[in-house]
């Protein structure tokens, strides 16, 4: 048997769980530098919360991406007993598409877009659209915006053909 206090927390945690603003805010809370207005998607990693360093601008969306500030692969040969850890930085405007992986130490320029999938290994310049594994410039974001805008007007065309 469900109790109600159960059905309120369910439905609330639902609440939370569709909201990227308001997982914006939980993972402020749990201490990472998340910018006004960046909506974060529920199936993201931003490292370990607070304990890596990662700095994410304003206005960004983070779809189903991992953000690592740390990395553990050689704490055995160096004999560390914690992990090593670079600052990863997300300037403002950025989009992070789905299953992308941003490594330590790099920094995602202004407005830029990482595509589905890409693994970041490098910095990213403003303004660019990187994909693939390892992550390179493919083209401008301006570029795509415009090739985007020609597909809304084609479909926009169509609509109205298929009502006339
Ligand atoms: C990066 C992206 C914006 C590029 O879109 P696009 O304009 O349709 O790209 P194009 O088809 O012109 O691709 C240009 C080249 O990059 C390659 N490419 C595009 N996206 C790629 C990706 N995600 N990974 C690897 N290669 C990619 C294409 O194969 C093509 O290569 P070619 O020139 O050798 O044929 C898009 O592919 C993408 O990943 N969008 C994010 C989607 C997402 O994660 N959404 C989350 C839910 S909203």
């Amino acid at each position: 048997m469900v109790h109600n206090w159960q059905r309120r927390f369910l439905r609330l945690y639902r609440l939370v769980l569709s909201d990227p603003l308001a997982i914006a805010q939980v993972w402020r809370n749990l201490g990472v530098s998340v910018g006004e207005g960046t909506s974060i998607y529920r199936n993201v990693q931003l490292g370990r919360g607070g304990a890596d360093p990662i700095v994410i601008g304003k206005n960004c969306v983070l779809t189903g991406c991992t953000i690592l500030g740390h990395d553990a692969s050689t704490n055995r040969q160096l004999g560390l007993k914690s992990s090593l850890k670079q600052m990863v930085t997300i300037e403002d405007d950025c989009f992070i598409g789905h299953g992308a992986i941003i490594l330590m130490g790099v920094r995602v320029g202004r407005g830029s877009i990482v595509g589905a999938g890409a693994v970041v290994t490098r910095d990213v310049p403003a303004g660019s659209v990187v994909a693939g594994n390892p992550a390179q410039v493919i083209m401008m974001v301006e570029d795509l915006v415009n090739k985007r805008r020609v597909l809304v007007e084609q479909s926009l065309k169509d609509i109205v053909g298929e009502r006339e």
